[in-house]
């Protein structure tokens, strides 16, 4: 056979095999290996969010570079000046694990282009790039897997760095980025990356994509096509059949993706603005802030208080969602000390009442003003955030009802239920503190 003709016909291969994939992830049938992370992802119930990077540096959150229009050959240099003396893997996983968070998602490459790993795919990455020479990602690994937290890995499809990113999306125009490369030659690094995430750091729970909308200028149908996703989803799924796929693209899911994933909001509201997609019958989560901004920000002390992250997580959960909460560290490889108490606080709650939320689904009554509610078998939690009144009536159908409990103190609640299926709940008094939640056991496991 000639050599053209052998080319030819690996081009056609290649490509029927290319076709074939985007087919298959199209129209994905997710395997068993998948339902089966899909339903632990759920049961996990609440994650923490790590945005860490160069950016740390400036202290100006991880859009420093769009914001403030610099120049990335400038940028650039800040690599050789990063070493985050005071990094711990240990000290990290085990401030998650106490915080009673189930998973950790960690920023491996951000819309800056630096890589927080060992890439072999570009060497603007922690390892060759800076003088602290070490990859975190691989201590996390270790130490996410010695301690029994899950690791997933945020991967950004933006660049603001890379010449090859061409055509530009909507943002980074002021980053100098100017020889015009090629989509393909992007693709394929991106490729390469994702390959050595997937087969150099252990089990990964879930790869974590942003920066679809830097081109939403195109219909949502186009951008699968725009951004290759159906490729990079069948690699995934290849390289690690239970390896979940989430992609913050703010639009409903494609073929592919495994959880949906809402920004800044509970799934159903949108206050953010990055919300207002329909909600899928995929796993759900909701990625929030502690203070008010991803990297590290100097300037930002705002942070929710513990009580509220609370309520947060517990509104989430009766929302059927997880939480996946971030934090910043800082460029000495800290964490914040106001982020590291918040987590302890949450500890604290999820010893006390982790059973109302690992495990559970979005209650059978929708979320009300009052509260939420969870569910896991023939238990109802009744988590009572804000009531004026010392009476709650449920619409719980045709549940039959056992009893009623505090979850805190295993004391009974009074309660009745009328014909129509209505519980009533009576307290002394309208109940108070940062969530009380009441068990309502009923006969059967519960039916929507
Ligand atoms: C947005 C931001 C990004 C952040 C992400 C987290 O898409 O661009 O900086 O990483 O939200 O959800």
């Amino acid at each position: 056979m000639n050599r053209t003709l052998t080319a030819g016909l690996l081009a056609l291969s290649l490509l029927t095999s290319a076709q074939g994939s985007l087919h298959a992830q199209e129209n994905y049938v997710p395997s068993q290996e998948i339902l089966e992370s899909r339903t632990r992802f759920q049961d996990r119930k609440f994650g923490i969010f790590i945005h860490w990077g160069v950016y740390a540096m400036l202290g100006n959150g991880e859009w420093n570079m769009q914001v403030n229009n610099l120049n990335r050959d400038e940028y650039r240099h800040l690599a050789a000046g990063f070493c985050p003396s005071k990094f711990s893997a240990a000290e990290w996983v085990s401030a998650i694990k106490a915080s009673g968070a189930k998973y950790l998602t960690i920023t491996s490459r951000h819309h800056d282009g630096f890589s927080m790993f060992h890439s072999k795919a570009s060497s603007y990455n922690i390892v060759d790039a800076t003088p602290f020479g070490r990859d975190i990602l691989a201590e996390l690994a270790q130490e996410c897997a010695a301690q029994g937290i899950e690791l997933h890995l945020y991967y950004s499809h933006l660049d603001w760095d890379r010449d090859d990113y061409w055509p530009l999306g909507r943002t980074g125009h002021g980053t100098g980025r100017t020889e015009h490369g090629e989509w393909s030659s992007y693709a394929a690094f991106m490729e390469r990356q994702l390959t050595e995430l997937l087969t150099g750091y252990g089990k990964i729970g879930c790869i974590w994509f942003d920066g679809v909308w830097d081109r939403d200028e195109f219909p949502r149908e186009k951008q699968p096509e725009l951004w290759g996703l159906y490729g990079q989803y069948e690699l995934i799924h290849r390289l690690q059949p239970g390896c979940l796929i989430g992609n913050n693209h703010h639009l409903l899911p494609f073929g592919g993706e495994d959880i949906q994933i809402f920004e800044r909001d509970i799934p159903g509201q949108n206050e953010a603005g990055l919300s207002g997609q329909e909600i899928s019958p995929l796993p759900l989560e909701t990625c929030q802030t502690m203070n008010g901004s991803w990297g590290y920000r100097m300037s930002d002390m705002n942070y929710k208080s513990s009580d509220e992250l609370i309520r947060y997580l517990v509104r989430t959960a009766g929302m059927n969602a997880n939480l996946l909460l971030n934090i910043g560290p800082r460029a000495d490889g800290t964490l914040p000390e106001q982020a590291l108490e918040r987590l302890k606080a949450m500890g604290e709650w999820l010893a006390e009442n982790g059973e109302s939320i690992y495990g559970t689904r979005g209650g059978i009554i929708e979320p009300q003003p009052w509260g939420v509610t969870t569910v896991k078998d023939n238990k109802l939690y009744v988590h009572i955030l804000d009531l004026k009144e010392n009476t709650l009536n449920l619409a719980c159908g045709k549940n039959k009802l056992r009893g009623a409990s505090l979850l805190s103190t295993g004391e009974k609640v009074a309660c009745r239920q009328a014909k129509d299926g209505t519980v009533t709940l009576s307290f002394p008094e309208a109940p108070e503190g940062v969530d009380c939640i009441v068990v309502l056991d009923f006969k059967k496991t519960l039916q929507p």
